[in-house]
């Protein structure tokens, strides 16, 4: 019998931030996804919201990606016909406190799913890479010509993982993979039903303000006022996780219909200040946001943001949706699970 879906895609990390959402956008669009997460960082309460916004189920593996054994059973169990790989530690933090640990995670679960897609013959892989590969540009906006050079554990895993990835590609012409790197991913689905929900306090400047704004932390702290931009706060590329998640299936469709693996920036374009993101978030929130501005937080940069113009023409993809929604559907998921997800 014919399948009457889109076809079959594995996602790591599926109950994470990014998988989260995309395994709905997945969903929405026909595809049948199945889970493999090992609840290192997210729970199992984001899958029953999964559900409950696409009325479609989908099984869940909970295991780790490096066991070899479970992940040949998924695959040999589900006509799977890409992957989408977003199982990964991320806090830059700690990858510069626990190096090894991020290593071994993020390169071994990458290395033992290539080894065995290409033991079951599936050959079509995207990547979650990151904006850190470019380390501290010498400009913006950033195109994916500038040199690769992070400054972190995290950043370094993400470097060795795109050259394994071209490594492969040059040797075996038959893979079709997919790199994308994510700027700074904000904002969550519209319903208030999935969204970030880090485990402690928040590293990342959206969520701490969402948490400020709902009285869970005091005030914001600026990681410095005295940087080389237009208000002296640090600019970044947001981008509202809906768009991201929606860059996936772009690039899914992109694969399908090239021989070709790429490389693109997933970002917006426009750089916001810290400054700027307090006040939209004001806005979008009506709390204001008590601030102090204090050092600059070691291993950041000025600004960062890029030059869109490369996803627009490989994928036919650009995001859609301004500041304004970003701060709105964070603050809903933040009203709307003070605690993040129950189990
Ligand atoms: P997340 O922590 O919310 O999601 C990652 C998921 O992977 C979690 O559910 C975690 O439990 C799972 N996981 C980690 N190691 C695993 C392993 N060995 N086996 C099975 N599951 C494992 O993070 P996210 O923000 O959704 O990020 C997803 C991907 O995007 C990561 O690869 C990250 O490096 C990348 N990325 C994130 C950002 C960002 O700012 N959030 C920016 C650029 C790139
Ligand atoms: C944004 C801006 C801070 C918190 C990080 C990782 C990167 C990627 C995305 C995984 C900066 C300022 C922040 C705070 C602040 N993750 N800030 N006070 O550093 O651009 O990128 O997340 O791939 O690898 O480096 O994001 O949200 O931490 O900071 O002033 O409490 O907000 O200085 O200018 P960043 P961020």
């Amino acid at each position: 019998m014919l399948a009457n879906h889109k076809g079959t895609i594995l996602v790591t990390g599926g109950t994470g931030y990014i998988g989260s959402h995309t395994c709905v956008e997945l969903l929405n669009a026909g595809y049948e996804v199945v889970v493999v997460d090992n609840l290192s960082n997210s729970k199992r309460g984001a899958l029953k919201s999964i559900e409950r916004i696409t009325g479609k189920t989908l099984p869940f593996f909970e295991a780790d990606v490096r066991n070899r054994d479970t992940l040949t059973r998924v695959f040999k169990a589900y006509a799977i016909q890409a992957v989408i790989h977003f199982a990964a530690l991320k806090a830059v933090s700690e990858s510069v406190a626990q190096p090894l640990q991020y290593y071994r995670n993020n390169m071994d679960s990458l290395l033992t799913l290539l080894e065995t897609m290409n033991t079951c013959n599936v050959k079509n892989f995207i990547f979650s890479s990151s904006a850190t590969v470019y380390g501290n540009p010498n400009s913006v906006p950033i195109d994916e010509s500038f040199p690769l050079s992070a400054t972190n554990p995290y950043g370094h895993t993400k470097v060795m993982a795109e050259q394994i990835l071209r490594d492969l590609a040059a040797t075996d012409t038959t893979w079709k993979i997919a790199a994308l790197r994510y700027f700074n991913p904000v904002g969550a689905h519209e319903s208030g039903l999935i969204g970030e929900d880090p485990n402690d306090v928040p590293n990342n400047l959206m969520p701490y303000i969402a948490q400020v704004a709902i009285g869970k932390l005091k005030q914001l702290k600026i990681f410095g006022g005295d940087w080389p931009t237009p208000d002296g706060t640090g600019v970044r590329d947001y981008i509202h996780v809906v768009d991201l998640a929606r860059g996936h299936l772009a690039a899914l469709d992109t694969l399908a219909k090239r021989n070709l693996g790429f490389t693109v920036n997933l970002g917006t374009g426009r750089g916001y200040s810290v400054l700027e993101i307090v006040r939209a978030f004001e806005m979008a929130s009506k709390r204001r946001i008590p601030y102090e501005i204090v050092a600059r937080r070691a291993g950041d940069i000025a600004s960062y943001y890029t030059n869109p113009s490369a996803a627009q023409q490989v994928m036919s993809w650009r995001a859609a949706y301004e500041i304004e929604r970003m701060c709105a559907d964070q603050w809903r998921w933040q009203v709307n699970n003070p605690h993040g997800y129950l189990e």
